[in-house]
């Protein structure tokens, strides 16, 4: 029940490790950061609280939240000079690659970051990264669309600082409503860990040859880019997209899917791990419909979700082969009510992982078993070839 996997040292070619952060149940649904099930978190805690519970491995109190919140707050600005980065992307900029290169970056002006010395310097490290990466984010967003970087404020919280930085204008101050600030809170939580995934066990790797907390997650916001893993949440929205702009017939779309030779795949369906529904797809489903119901927004591409879900939960194709909507299959209908825009999706994606990024580094860089990870391979190309001069080849 403690939710590892024994192997041999670090990781060997089948890609398992221990840890002690997040428990996943595929065949029974059931997800846990730290022993608590995600059903309780994503109900009762800010996506503060839970990135505190899965980094530092608690329930934070109200001193320990308070003390962290402080923390955030004060490391929410970049260095004005890494604002200058910005300049150089212009409207061209996706904001996943800004935010890979910006987290990176953040080195060059916490040097102390590449070697902690004790815990104050990890919480440090954590807390500037789980902040920075939030004002990175909105600031890649406001140079896309040609717009001037909104500062953080030092008296909003989490989230709504960081609707302030997307939203607001020089000219104008973005106030979020409750509905949004919650139903952001909760889509961050629920992706704040995942066991290892194809990003974190990027973050093991990469921390296993001791490189910097912020390194091994500027390569985790690579390895999440992809469209099979954080990249679905946007190929997710463009499928319904185009289903409802077309106005393709659900059981149409769902025969090109079980034709093999399409190459097409129902994005957000399916999942390594989860055989059964994903915890979190269930939670995003139904704050779908609570934060439509309320905000009183009609999205037609929640109608086609639903369809897609219904044929396909009654299609032997998907049943046999245990195929379910997963956390990328509702969240965009999310963000769209937010307001976030489709090139933004991945990113507010790596902005909820992060916590749990952090928490897998911390296990690589204090364990003083660790090794370097080296996957080994079968090999496959030719051998004992001789070399031969190119006038003779
Ligand atoms: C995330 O690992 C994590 O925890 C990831 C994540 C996290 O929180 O970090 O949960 C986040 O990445 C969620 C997944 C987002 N990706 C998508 O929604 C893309 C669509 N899904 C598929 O690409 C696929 O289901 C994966 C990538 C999610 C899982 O890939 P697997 O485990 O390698 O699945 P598979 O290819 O072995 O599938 C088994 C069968 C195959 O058919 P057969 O060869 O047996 O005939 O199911 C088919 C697959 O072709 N299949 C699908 C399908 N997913 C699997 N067929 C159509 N549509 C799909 N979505």
């Amino acid at each position: 029940t403690t939710g590892y996997i024994t192997l041999d040292d670090g990781y060997s070619n089948t890609g398992s490790c221990q840890s002690d952060v997040t428990f996943i149940d595929g065949e029974k649904g059931i997800l846990r950061y730290r022993g608590y099930p995600i059903e309780q978190i994503a109900q009762n805690s800010s996506f503060i609280e839970a990135a505190y519970l899965v980094i530092f491995g608690k329930l934070c109190n109200q001193q320990e939240r308070d003390d962290f919140a402080d923390l955030l707050s004060e490391n929410a600005p970049l260095h004005q000079s890494m604002l200058k980065h910005f300049d150089g992307y212009g409207s061209n900029g996706q904001p996943m690659a800004i935010l890979s290169a910006m987290v990176n970056s953040l080195t060059a002006y916490d040097p102390q970051v590449m070697h902690p010395e004790d815990e104050n310097d990890l919480v440090y490290a954590a807390a500037s990264l789980i902040s920075k990466v939030r004002t990175i984010a909105a600031a890649s967003h406001k140079t896309t669309i040609g717009e001037p970087i909104i500062y953080p404020r030092k008296d909003l919280k989490y989230v709504e600082n960081f609707l302030h930085m997307m939203f607001s204008t020089p000219y104008s101050e973005y106030e979020p409503t409750p509905e949004v600030v919650r139903a952001l809170n909760m889509f961050l939580v629920l992706h704040a860990d995942h066991e290892q995934n194809c990003s974190t066990s990027t973050v093991r790797m990469v921390a296993s040859s001791k490189a910097n907390m912020f390194a091994s997650a500027s390569a985790g916001i690579s390895a999440l880019w992809g469209r099979l893993h954080g990249g679905a949440n946007v190929a997710v929205i463009e499928m319904l997209q185009k289903i409802h702009d077309e106005g393709v017939d659900p059981s149409v779309f769902m025969n090109e899917v079980k034709d093999k030779e399409s190459g097409r795949k129902l994005m957000g369906f399916g999942h390594r791990v989860y055989k059964n529904f994903d915890p979190r797809a269930t939670i995003l489903k139904d704050a779908a419909f609570d934060m439509l119901e309320k905000m009183n927004i009609e999205d037609p591409l929640l109608d086609v979700a639903l369809k897609l879900e219904e044929v396909a939960l009654q299609d032997d194709y998907f049943v046999e082969r245990k195929l379910y909507p997963n956390v990328d299959f509702y969240s965009g209908i999310i963000l769209r009510a937010i307001g976030i825009p489709l090139d933004m999706f991945t990113v507010m994606f790596a902005i909820g992982r992060m916590p749990g990024w952090i928490a897998n580094w911390k296990e690589v860089h204090e364990d003083p078993k660790a090794r370097i990870y080296r996957p080994r391979q079968v090999y496959q190309g030719e051998v004992d070839k001789l070399w031969v001069p190119r006038d003779q080849r």
